[in-house]
């Protein structure tokens, strides 16, 4: 049994209907990132950033879990698997796969303002004026811009400790996500599948210039065939 990381973002979930940062016009859903994503973006609007989480959490009741996270779980049969990923949907848990590391944080999570060890389930819309148990203002349990990465270091230690790596559907633009490979043993083998695919050429890295949905399943199977 070999002990794998998949690194996943935003491409992962591009073929479930969710759209991913940075191919479009430079906007997020028609919003400068800063916008919606920063402290400072939420302190000039709270309304408008609460919203437009509320749109993504709806958006999420709509799409399901494609080909290539399916892969992802049937890989757990074979191996010791860990996503960590940058989305914060849930299609990872949805498609099966039980260890799953969000490092943005997750949409279908609320947090106080005042106190973020302060974490709820939250399945519906955020409003001003829903507050935690201390009356604080909840937010969503996202990380912004400019804000620490609470789980950076679990996330480092497992992909130093994995035999292989799969990187599917991320730009490797957004630090400290960005960094990790960096962490990788000399000998691990490392699968990276986009499209469109940014290469590190450092790097001993296999390269599938496609999508998702046709490549995770392709490394899947060869993995599958190892011990
Ligand atoms: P990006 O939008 O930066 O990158 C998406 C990647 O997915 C690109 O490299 C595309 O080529 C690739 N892609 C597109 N369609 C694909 C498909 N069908 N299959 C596979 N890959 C495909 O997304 P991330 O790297 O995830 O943070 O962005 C990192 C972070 O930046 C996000 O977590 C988010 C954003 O700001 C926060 O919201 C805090």
């Amino acid at each position: 049994m070999m002990k794998i990381a998949v690194l996943s973002g935003a491409g992962v979930s591009a073929e479930s209907g969710i759209k991913t940062f940075r191919d479009g016009n430079g906007l997020w859903e028609n919003h400068d990132i800063m916008e919606v994503a920063s402290p400072e973006g939420f302190k000039r609007n709270p309304a408008l950033v609460l919203d437009f989480y509320n749109q993504r959490r709806r958006q999420l009741q709509t799409v399901t879990p494609n080909s290539a996270y399916i892969a992802l779980a049937e890989l757990e049969k074979y191996h010791d698997v860990t996503i960590i990923t940058q989305n914060v949907d849930d299609l990872h848990e949805r498609a099966g796969s039980t260890d799953v590391i969000h490092l943005h944080g997750e949409l279908l999570k609320a947090r106080s303002t005042v106190d973020e060890t302060l974490i709820l389930e939250w399945k519906d819309d955020l409003n001003i004026g829903d507050c935690c148990e201390n009356n604080h203002q909840l937010r969503p349990h996202i990380v912004w811009f400019g804000e620490m990465v609470p789980m950076i270091e679990v996330a480092a230690e497992i992909i130093e400790d994995a035999d292989a790596i799969i990187i599917v559907g991320t730009s490797m633009q957004v630090y400290p996500a960005a960094g990790l490979i960096q962490y990788a043993k000399p000998d691990a083998q490392v699968y990276f599948i986009d499209p469109n695919p940014s290469i590190n050429p450092n790097k001993k890295i296999t390269v599938y210039a496609e999508k998702a949905s046709t490549g995770v399943p392709k490394v899947v199977e060869i993995l599958a065939g190892m011990s």
